[in-house]
Formats: C-alpha cells, sequence, structure tokens
C-alpha cells in the first residue's frame, strides 16, 4: 500500500483542482437565496460519484436540501463502511474580512481558502480520492456507502426521517465522517466526542412603537437594555449558567478522564496568542479552557440585534431587541429538555416592562466514540501508519448531531476521523484547508478500509 502515497502525490494538481471547482459552488444552506447552489454542489458530487463507478447513485430530495447517496458494493460478507459527511456550508458573512472572496478558492502558504475547504467539503472529497485510490490498487476491502447531507450546517433537521425511512440501503458496520479536527499536523488525534446543541432565538418587545430615546429614554425600559440584563444573568460570576434544572443531567467526568485529558498536550499562550486574546474566559471557574470547550456544557449568544446600527448617530429607543443562543451539550443533557427549561426560565426572569418569546431552532445530543471499538482502532492504526504516530483520543465541543441519531436508528457506531485543524477558521472569514490535510486524509483512508476489513 505504499502506492497509495504514490498515487496521491501524482494526482496532487487534479485532487485540488477537482476540489476547488466544487467550492466555488456557494452551496450556503442557511440562505434560501443559495437553494438553487445546494443543488448545483450535489448535482457535481453525484456526478463525481458516477465516474467513480459507483452504484445506486441518487440525489434524494428532502422538504430542505437534497441528500446524495451512492455506494459500491464488492460483496455482502465483506464488511460496510458507510460515510457521512456533508456539502452544505455556513454563510460566509462578515463578507469584508476576507482576504479573498470566499467561493473564489485561492492557494496560498500551502493552504485553500475559501469557504467549506475544510467544513465540510475538503473532507468529504478526501473520502472520494480515496475510493479513486482503492480502485487503482484493485478490489476495494470493504464494501462502502456515501451519505453525503446538504442540511448539516442548518440542524440536519430532514436527514433523521431519511435515515428512518433508508434503514436497509444505509445497513453498514461502521460509519466513519471526517467532519472534526486533529490536535495538529505532527500531532494525530481522533475525535471520541462532540457536544449536543439547544439552539434557540429569543425576542425581547416594549413600547409598541420605536421612540425617541429623549422624550422617552428613563421612563420607558429599553428592550436592548432589558435583553442585555437578561442574557447577562443566564451566567453567575463562577461562571455557572443559571438556568434552572440545566446541570441535573450532566455528567461529569471522572478525575482519572481529567487527568487523562490533561496529559493532551496544549499550549495556552499559542492559543492565546492565535487568537489575540490576553486571557481565556467565558466558562466555569474548576474547569480548565480544554474542558470548558469540550467536557462542559455552554451557553453562547451567536447574534444580538436591535435599534438603530446604520451610519452616525440616530436616537431611537427601540421597540424590540433579540438574540440567537446556543447551549452546547454533554451527556446526558436532553436537548428537548433543555430547551424548555430555558424557555421557562427565560419567560420567569423577564421583567414586566417587556414581553418575552423563546422560539427553538434545531438541537442535537452529544455523541461519545468508545477507544476500545473496532472503528476505533482501525482508525488509529490508520494514523499511525500515515503519520508515523499514535493518535490521541480527544473530546471536542462542537456538534454533529446526526451521530447520535446513527447510534439510536441504525444501531451503528461512529469513527471521527477528521483530518481539518482548530486555526482552520471554520465558520470564520478566511476559511482554509492545509493541502498537507488534505491529501494525508485521502492517504490515510484507504488504510482504514483495509485495516477494518482485517478486523472483522
Ligand atoms: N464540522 C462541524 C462540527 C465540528 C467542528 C466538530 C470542529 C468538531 C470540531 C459541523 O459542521 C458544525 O459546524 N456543526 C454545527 C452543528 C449545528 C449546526 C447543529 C455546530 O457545531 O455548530
Ligand atoms: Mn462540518
Ligand atoms: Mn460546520
Amino acid at each position: 500500500m505504499t502506492a497509495t502515497r504514490d498515487f496521491v502525490q501524482a494526482n496532487r494538481d487534479r485532487f485540488l483542482e477537482e476540489l476547488i471547482a466544487w467550492l466555488r459552488i456557494p452551496s450556503i444552506s442557511a440562505d434560501s437565496a443559495y437553494k438553487g447552489d445546494v443543488v448545483k454542489a450535489a448535482d457535481w458530487l453525484v456526478e463525481k460519484m458516477e465516474a467513480l463507478g459507483m452504484s445506486r447513485v441518487e440525489k434524494y430530495a428532502t422538504p430542505g436540501h437534497p441528500i446524495v447517496y451512492a455506494e459500491k458494493i464488492i460483496d455482502d460478507t465483506r464488511p460496510t463502511i458507510l460515510v457521512y459527511g456533508h456539502y452544505d456550508v455556513q454563510p460566509p458573512d462578515p463578507m469584508n474580512l476576507w482576504n479573498s472572496p470566499p467561493f473564489e478558492p485561492v492557494i496560498k502558504d500551502e493552504k485553500i481558502y475559501a469557504r467549506g475547504a475544510c467544513d465540510d467539503k475538503g473532507q468529504v472529497y478526501m473520502h472520494v480520492k480515496a475510493i479513486e485510490a482503492l480502485n487503482e490498487e484493485g478490489e476495494l476491502p470493504c464494501n462502502v456507502k456515501f451519505i453525503i447531507e446538504g442540511e448539516e450546517e442548518v440542524g440536519s433537521v430532514n436527514l433523521e426521517s431519511f435515515i428512518k425511512s433508508y434503514k436497509d440501503m444505509l445497513a453498514a458496520d461502521i460509519i466513519l465522517v471526517s467532519d472534526t479536527s486533529m490536535i495538529a499536523n505532527d500531532t494525530p488525534s481522533i475525535t471520541v466526542a462532540l457536544r449536543g446543541m439547544s439552539y434557540v432565538e429569543v425576542e425581547v418587545v416594549g413600547p409598541n412603537r420605536d421612540l425617541h430615546s429623549g422624550v422617552y429614554g428613563g421612563a420607558i425600559a429599553n428592550p436592548v437594555n432589558v435583553l442585555c440584563e437578561m442574557i447577562a444573568s443566564l451566567k453567575d460570576a463562577t461562571g455557572r449558567i443559571t438556568v434552572d434544572g440545566f446541570y441535573d443531567k450532566v455528567i461529569d467526568l471522572s478525575a482519572e478522564d481529567r487527568a487523562e485529558m490533561a496529559k493532551q498536550p496544549f499550549d495556552l499562550s499559542a492559543y492565546k496568542a492565535e487568537l489575540g486574546i490576553a486571557a481565556t474566559g467565558g466558562g466555569e471557574d474548576g474547569y480548565t479552557p480544554l474542558e470548558r470547550s469540550s467536557i462542559r456544557p455552554t451557553l453562547d449568544v451567536n447574534g444580538i440585534w436591535g435599534g438603530y446600527i446604520g451610519e452616525g448617530a440616530k436616537t431611537v429607543l427601540p421597540s424590540k431587541a433579540a438574540a440567537k443562543i446556543s447551549m452546547r451539550l454533554v451527556p446526558d443533557q436532553d436537548p428537548d429538555e433543555i430547551t424548555a427549561l430555558f424557555k421557562a426560565h427565560f419567560e420567569k426572569i423577564a421583567p414586566d416592562t417587556v414581553k418575552v418569546s423563546v422560539h427553538p431552532h434545531h438541537g442535537g445530543k452529544a455523541a461519545m466514540v468508545s477507544t476500545r471499538s473496532a472503528g476505533y482502532q482501525a482508525a488509529a492504526r490508520a494514523m499511525e501508519t500515515t503519520f508515523g504516530k499514535t493518535p490521541i483520543p480527544t473530546r471536542e465541543g462542537g456538534s454533529i448531531p446526526i451521530v447520535a441519531l446513527f447510534k439510536e436508528v441504525l444501531g451503528l457506531e461512529t469513527v471521527l476521523m477528521g483530518f481539518g485543524l482548530h486555526s482552520d477558521a471554520i465558520h470564520s472569514p478566511n476559511e482554509h484547508y492545509g493541502i498537507f490535510n488534505y491529501l494525508k486524509g485521502i492517504e490515510t483512508i484507504p488504510y482504514f478500509h483495509k485495516y477494518f476489513a482485517e478486523s472483522k
């Protein structure tokens, strides 16, 4: 299999060009103006799957964006790998902070800059090219199926019913996902935990119209001020979330597990320097930044608006204010329960000067992967082969809601073998993906197929 490496190197330029062509399609799932482009990105993938000689290649319509399915079944006695990923991307804004346009990919300093470069088109396409590499070498060691969706960034709302309806088609032995990160290019790691999510939008309404802030200011409560006070009260002085019942089901990590986690390489000063901050913060006292961003739940405002935000100064006491709030959850918090607790709490703390409403968006449960599972072991061996180092199991703070549902609905474990880096600026301006990471992924994935086949 040393041939894999040579094959990847020999086809490097073409592999990059193909990915760049896909990245040019602005498949922004959150913005309905891009609905047509989301379909184009799905069609593009369908074409590549067909070119690869995959069977049952199909674009399945959903009430939202389509799901792309493809498979290659060698024979029924071989284990089956189901590859999951997403071809939709986050909105690129704020546009003015991009050094080059988000959908006009450029290569600079050995990195591809574009929205979706790492999250997740670049990582999905590694799997497509890995199949090409395996085809080149002979027969696939495992049967392979792909399910690549277009709604991950908006909560995978239509995927649950899809996997329920197509259980037989999706039957597999393991789910393989590349949509997470590693510690560093010389420190491979495999994700063993993802956080869950409850996402809500809140609105605070005061007077029935915008008012002159001089004529009414002081006599009438300002909804923007009120919203800020309410949000500020959602965490106490120790960083604990004050929503009643929020921590009831949180499973605390054992002292042993925390000690194990603390061994993971983490350079606090490099972390702060990379983000341009003097100090970390925002979490609970008594936990390290790594713990706060993985094994502990959090609450963050993702957006807040109200009043005048145009040029210059306009004196106005706005009628309304609103915010989007995400809560990242850990085992065994239930997203629906947390949403209900938040709603009850937020309504309870509202002063009678305003009316509040809470609108739930999407949610999802946290997920865990056992390092003893056959899938984890095959991924660890694969990374060991191509990186020359044993990967470290890591717990991540991000969410992939479908992972918990794969277990619940299909009864399948997932392996989270991602090749991104936290510094890749996913969801931010100037998202990028290292050429090293992209090619390393293409090189490593065939070993996963081989070792997983051996273990079965
Ligand atoms: N790929 C990310 C999740 C991720 C990133 C996990 C880095 C671990 C490390 C995924 O595309 C994502 O952004 N998920 C959303 C889920 C949400 C829309 C329900 C998230 O985490 O915000
Ligand atoms: Mn992703
Ligand atoms: Mn994402």
